[in-house]
């Protein structure tokens, strides 16, 4: 298949959620994280494919359906329908929701399979192992705690089965040299140091399929076995995009330039997914984002822990845009953090409606009482201004924040961000518009309300990935229709002057 160079294109994934947990802040802060990179390659001009979706096969989903009375496909269809609902409250801008029992996926999945084995990469054997139900996997002696999967809790079982197998200790070396020289990036890099020491261990083949699993796609060469969930569910990056029945947008998209997911499922995707892509002959993905866990009293958010966190009472209270802002800035990507809901608060009434909040208030407001509601000229000689100092460079600011995003540096772009804000309210207190105004100064007045109506904007720009809905609410007050309505010059917004502002309710009111 021809190597995807299009540098104009852009697709990033999700890990597909299981269906046996509803949508947690654990899933929402990597489905988060995955929209603002979709938004920030949209704001550059590149066409993007942003995939989520969820996990719908396996012996657990099978269980979890037969506990509340359903059929497994009845309770797919309605977990599967919260995520979208919750995705769609939190502003997710995903282009594709895959799920696995599509028949699309279905079919994919047994192409995949059958290239596997018409490759001779698949082989029947004996397994026995200890088996974690919640992680679906086996768990090898150093993944054990005193005797207990340590995400999960719970003690292993022994499974003994015939499964076939895939022979993924063929592609260590292969894998190693990929991830090693980044064809493969692994961020943080200490998730890739971890990858490649226990590559270097060495690894087993893997068991693709399950004999007493019922609830599963059939493996095309021997349908009295179904395929692993993992393996089935790892295909659903190029389903979507058409592996199985679309060859031109298959090759238009693959592959993938992120896969994101927090450290419980980075093997998978740094290892057993690479390698079953080697063995057909097909590319690797560029990169993968690993972020760390948020815990709720030091645990792991999960369902068989019963600690999760449920987004949607915090949407309700604070706004979609303050739960994106405050999981994304509270913790840097490759780290742990415990959630709290006092924290989140904290960051509401300080960042957004001290700083953000305040600063559109106050800039509108001024407008509206010293320039009639309409954005004033600027006159870049006014006596009491120090223009340059407050200008803000729209192209430097852009270049910075997008580097940023594309390292997964995002509490760092929030932190930047925020001080511009403090700054931009700093500037108001410095040349009190209010002396300027009593002073008669109207030139100088006119300046400054200019400048500040155009960092305003430079700053809804700025925070678009991050904060979707207020980005658009400032541009609407600035009297700006959303999203082009402006244009630059000198790598500065020019905004019209004469233009009326529209003032509409504070955002962010304080609790
Ligand atoms: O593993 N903190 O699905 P899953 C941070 N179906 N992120 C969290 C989190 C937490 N406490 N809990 C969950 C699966 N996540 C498979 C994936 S992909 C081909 C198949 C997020 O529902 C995080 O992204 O258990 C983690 O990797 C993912 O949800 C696991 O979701």
């Amino acid at each position: 298949m021809k190597a995807n160079n299009n540098p104009g294109k852009f697709y990033v994934t999700t890990p597909i959620y299981y269906v046996n947990s509803i949508p947690h802040v654990g899933h929402s802060y990597t489905t988060i994280a995955a929209d603002v990179l979709a938004r920030s390659a949209r704001q550059e001009g590149k066409e993007v494919f942003f995939l989520t979706g969820t996990d719908e096969h396996g012996e657990k989903i099978a269980k979890a359906s037969e506990a509340v009375g359903k059929t497994p496909k009845e309770f797919c269809d309605e977990i599967s329908a919260k995520f979208r609902y919750v995705w769609d409250k939190l502003n997710i801008s995903y282009d594709y929701f895959i799920r696995t029992t599509d028949k699309k996926h279905e079919d994919a999945v047994k192409k995949f399979l059958s290239n596997l084995h018409e490759n001779g990469l698949i082989y029947k054997g004996k397994y026995e192992g200890l088996y974690c139900r919640g992680c679906e996997k086996f768990l090898q002696k150093n993944d054990i705690v005193e005797g207990k999967c340590p995400l999960h809790l719970t003690e292993p079982e022994l499974l003994k089965e015939e499964n076939y197998f895939f022979k993924l200790s063929d592609y260590r070396d292969k894998l190693i040299e990929l991830i090693e020289n980044d064809t493969i990036e692994i961020l943080p890099i200490a998730l890739k140091k971890e990858v490649l020491s226990k590559l270097i261990l060495g690894i087993e083949d893997i068991s693709i399929s399950r004999q007493t699993v019922q609830w599963g796609i059939n493996l095309p060469f021997d349908d009295s076995q179904t395929i692993y969930v993992w393996i089935d569910a790892l295909i659903n990056y190029i389903s979507s995009i058409g592996y199985a029945d679309d060859s031109k947008n298959f090759s238009k998209w693959w592959p993938a330039d992120v896969h994101l997911m927090a450290k419980d499922i980075c093997w998978f995707h740094a290892v057993i997914w690479p390698a079953m892509l080697l063995a057909v002959g097909e590319k690797t993905p560029k990169k993968l984002f690993v972020h760390g866990f948020f815990t709720v009293e030091g645990q792991k958010m999960s369902k068989s822990l019963g600690n999760m966190i449920d987004p949607l009472p915090l949407v309700e209270e604070y706004g979609a845009d303050t739960l994106r802002y405050f999981l994304l800035t509270e913790f840097p990507f490759d780290h742990d953090g415990d959630f709290s809901i006092r924290r989140l608060e904290e960051r509401y009434n300080n960042d957004l409606a001290n700083d953000l909040g305040n600063l559109v208030l106050r800039i509108l407001t001024m407008i509206e009482k010293y320039c009639e509601g309409k954005i004033p000229a600027a006159n870049d000689e006014a006596n009491n201004i120090k223009i340059k100092s407050i200008k803000l460079d729209l192209s430097a600011q852009l270049n910075i924040r997008n580097r940023e995003i594309e390292a997964a540096e995002f509490s760092k772009v929030l932190v930047n961000i925020m001080n511009l804000i403090r700054e931009t309210n700093r500037i108001i207190e410095e040349y009190a518009p209010w002396n300027l105004a009593k002073q008669k100064d109207t030139d100088s007045l006119n300046t400054l309300l200019y400048y500040l109506a155009q960092r305003l904007a430079t700053i809804a720009i700025l925070i678009y990935p991050f904060l979707p809905n207020t980005s658009e609410v400032i541009f609407r007050q600035l009297g700006l229709e959303v999203p082009s309505a402006f244009s630059i010059k000198e790598n500065l917004i020019t905004l019209l002057p004469n233009k009326k502002i529209k003032k509409e309710k504070p955002l962010f009111p304080k609790k």
